[in-house]
């Protein structure tokens, strides 16, 4: 195991009816003003956004809002919410919704207390200064309610970067897996694909001895597979949805990362296609992951085999470990297709066209790229070329 410092200091607040608690969660970590930041109208038609400000009324706090964050959030709403936040002397970010919402509030958060352009933090420039953040969660899926991540799309080339820092982790977050049920079934496959995701790129490590780690994702993604289909029939089985939501947040505030060195070159290969065709990032990941999967499998066989074996019920073929690894990634594969996921570039709205286009943004796109994609195996173009192609 290697060395790490893991601190993930988020409070959560989970269960039901648990958004009347806002109001004396922001108070409990200090916001006197603040912006509540949601995205294109879901919290407002379940009547959440309502409740959410009567608990602010309740504790007396005041706030501005701004609503209208996109899928894939966009910089141009970041930058309108730093002035806005800077205008009105918000102390406290809250946002209301998914993933999208929070790392546009996390941009916003940072970009607040930042001299500069806050986009330097998505060229890689470590955050360390943030206004606080809380988040209520309508969606299990990208793990921003306790991740110290964020994801931006910059409108002019659309280019879809990350940034990190300890300064995004939400002081609180609120988990109600009730919110959750309003979901399309889609949008609920693509969140518990995106969640599988964040297990299997913690769990391809080039790290020997991680035992504990390995059974912990092996454990989530097990329970993810046996969720999933629950939710996707009934998308009120409440506890369903509560054991999905848990697991969202365990896949990604790292406590099953720690001590290892990690792969996300899923990730990054998938950010240039929802960059591009604008696509929901589970169902990217859900295209990319077999496609990646299949042409690093032999860099580690026994590894592909191993999670086989013990998450896909595959039996071990000791005489040939290759044939168990690629059992595993078909047995993935046909999950993702079973819970309504796209499996390749037509169904995804992707061109073969591009594919050059695409492999050179992953590798060249950000000021400080260098050619490579680095992950559980480090990728040149060419190589990043050949995964798009694996796709079609
Ligand atoms: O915008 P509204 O109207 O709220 O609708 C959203 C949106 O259309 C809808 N939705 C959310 N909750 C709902 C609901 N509709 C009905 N009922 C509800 N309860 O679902 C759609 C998707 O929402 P979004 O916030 O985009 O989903 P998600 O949580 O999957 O976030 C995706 C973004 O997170 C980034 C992705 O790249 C993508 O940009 N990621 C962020 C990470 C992080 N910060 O740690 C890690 C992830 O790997 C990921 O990259
Ligand atoms: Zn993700």
């Amino acid at each position: 195991m290697d060395n790490f410092n893991f601190y993930a200091p988020t409070y959560f607040a989970f269960g039901k009816g648990k958004e009347a608690e806002t109001g004396k969660l922001v108070k409990r970590f200090g916001g006197t003003k603040v912006l509540i930041h949601y995205g294109g109208g879901s919290v407002v038609r379940s009547g959440l956004l309502d409740r959410v400000k009567k608990s602010l009324d309740e504790e007396k706090i005041a706030y501005v809002e701004l609503g209208g964050v996109k899928p894939n959030p966009r910089s141009g709403l970041v930058y309108e919410g730093i002035d806005l936040c800077r205008a009105e002397k918000v102390d406290f970010i809250l946002a209301v919704g998914g993933g999208s919402a929070i790392d546009s509030a996390k941009a916003i958060a940072a970009g607040v207390v930042y001299d500069g352009d806050f986009w330097d933090f998505y060229e890689g420039k470590p955050v360390t200064a943030a206004l606080p953040i809380g988040t209520v969660l309508t969606i299990a899926a990208a793990g921003s309610e306790g991740s110290p991540d964020s994801v931006i799309t910059k409108e002019e080339g659309m280019v879809k970067r990350g940034a990190s820092g300890e300064a995004y982790r939400p002081k609180f977050s609120v988990l109600n897996p009730e919110l959750t049920q309003t979901l399309p079934a889609y949008q609920t496959a693509c969140g518990i694909t995106d969640i599988i995701a964040h297990l299997y790129e913690r769990y391809l490590t080039n790290s020997k001895d991680v035992q504990v780690t390995d059974r912990m994702i092996e454990a989530l993604i097990l329970a993810m597979v046996e969720e999933a289909p629950k939710v996707i029939e009934n998308p009120n089985d409440y506890e369903a949805r509560a054991n999905i939501m848990w697991g969202g947040m365990m896949a990604h505030n790292n406590s099953c990362g720690v001590g290892r060195s990690q792969d996300w070159s899923s990730h990054n290969i998938e950010h240039e296609l929802s960059a591009e065709y604008d696509c929901a990032h589970g169902a990217g990941l859900a295209v990319t992951m077999p496609a990646v999967f299949t042409y690093n499998m032999n860099h580690d066989v026994m590894r592909f085999a191993q999670i086989a074996v013990r998450v896909w019920g595959c039996q071990m073929d000791f005489a040939h470990p290759e044939r168990t690894a690629k059992a595993g990634i078909e047995a993935l594969r046909s999950f993702l297709i079973s819970i309504g996921m796209p499996k390749n570039f037509e169904e995804l709205g992707a061109k073969e066209e591009d594919i050059e286009k695409l492999a050179h943004m992953a590798c060249y796109g950000s000021e400080n790229a260098t050619g490579t994609v680095y992950g559980f195996v480090n990728l040149s173009q060419s190589d990043v070329e050949n995964i798009y192609r694996l796709m079609l």
